[in-house]
C-alpha cells in the first residue's frame, strides 16, 4: 500500500500547556519503549492553540519525529478577526496538519461545507496538510442516507480542486454518533462509507488521486478496536478523541500493525 496510516490525536479542548507537555513525553517513551516504526504509522497530535508552542519545543528540542497540527484556522491572512489563528501563525510554529469541518465546529460555529473548503484550500496553500472531516447525525444514519450525505459534505467542500491537490489531503470519516459516546461504528460501518469516499474520489477525480487520499475513520477508535478497523481495505487512519489523551492507550494504537 502506497499511503502511510496515520493515527491522529485529536484533543480537543482538553490539557493545559503543562499537561501537554507531559502527554507528549510519556508518548515519546511509549513509543520508544514500542520500537514504533514511523514508516508503518505516522503519528500526529493536534492540541489547543495554546499548548502548540510547548509541543514544538519538545518535538524539537528531543527530534522527535511525531507530528503536530491544529484543530482550527482562518482563512484570513491577518488583521481585525479577533480571536483568529492564521495559516502563517501555525507554519511558524511547525504545525504540518490542520483539521476543518470537525462535527463539533460545524454544529457549535455553523461551519459550512463551503467554509470548511475554503479553511482546506487555504491550509494546502500555506503548506500543510489539511484533514477534512465529515460525518452524519443519528438521524441520517436510521434514515439509511448516510453515503450520499456523507459524499455531498465532501463534494461541497473540494468543488472545482484539481485532482493533485485532493490526493495531498486527509479525509477523516467520523460518525456523530460515535463521537465520544464508547458506540464506535463497526468495521464494516466504516468501511462501508470510507470505501464510498474513496470510490466518489475516483469518479471525480482519477482513480490515481483516489488511491493516494489517505481516509481516517474517526468515533471512539480505541486500542480494543483499532487493528479491526486498520485491517479494512479502505481505512488508513484514526483521528482518536478520548483515547488520544493517554499517552499509553494511543502509542498502543499507533502500533497496530505489529
Ligand atoms: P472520540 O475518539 O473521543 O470518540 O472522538 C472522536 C473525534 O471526534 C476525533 O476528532
Amino acid at each position: 500500500m502506497t499511503r502511510t496510516p496515520l493515527m491522529a490525536g485529536n484533543w480537543k479542548m482538553n490539557l493545559d500547556h503543562l499537561e501537554a507537555n507531559h502527554l507528549v513525553q510519556g508518548l515519546a517513551m511509549h513509543l520508544r519503549d514500542n520500537n514504533h516504526d514511523y514508516d508503518k504509522c505516522e503519528v500526529l497530535v493536534i492540541p489547543p492553540f495554546t499548548d502548540i508552542r510547548t509541543v514544538q519545543t519538545i518535538v524539537d528540542s528531543e527530534e522527535l519525529n511525531i507530528k503536530y497540527g491544529a484543530q482550527d484556522v482562518s482563512i484570513h491572512d491577518n488583521g481585525a478577526y479577533t480571536g483568529e489563528i492564521s495559516t502563517a501563525m501555525l507554519t511558524k510554529l511547525g504545525c504540518t496538519y490542520v483539521v476543518m469541518g470537525h462535527s463539533e465546529r460545524r454544529e457549535y460555529h455553523s461551519e459550512s461545507d463551503q467554509l470548511v473548503g475554503a479553511k482546506a484550500r487555504k491550509v494546502l496553500d500555506a503548506g500543510m496538510t489539511p484533514i477534512l472531516c465529515c460525518g452524519e447525525a443519528l438521524e441520517v444514519r436510521k434514515a439509511g442516507t448516510h453515503v450520499e450525505f456523507v459524499l455531498s459534505q465532501i463534494r461541497a467542500a473540494l468543488e472545482n480542486w484539481s485532482a493533485e491537490d485532493v490526493a495531498k489531503i486527509v479525509i477523516a470519516y467520523e460518525p456523530i454518533w460515535a463521537i465520544g459516546t464508547g458506540e464506535t461504528a463497526t468495521a464494516a460501518d466504516a468501511q462501508e462509507v470510507c470505501g464510498a469516499i474513496r470510490q466518489a474520489l475516483a469518479e471525480d477525480f482519477g482513480a490515481q488521486t483516489a488511491e493516494s487520499t489517505r481516509v481516517l475513520y474517526g468515533g471512539s477508535a480505541n486500542p480494543g478496536n483499532v487493528k479491526e478497523l486498520m485491517a479494512q481495505p479502505d481505512i488508513d487512519g484514526a483521528l482518536i478523541g478520548g483515547a488520544s489523551l493517554k499517552a499509553e492507550s494511543f502509542a498502543a494504537m499507533c502500533g497496530f500493525y505489529a
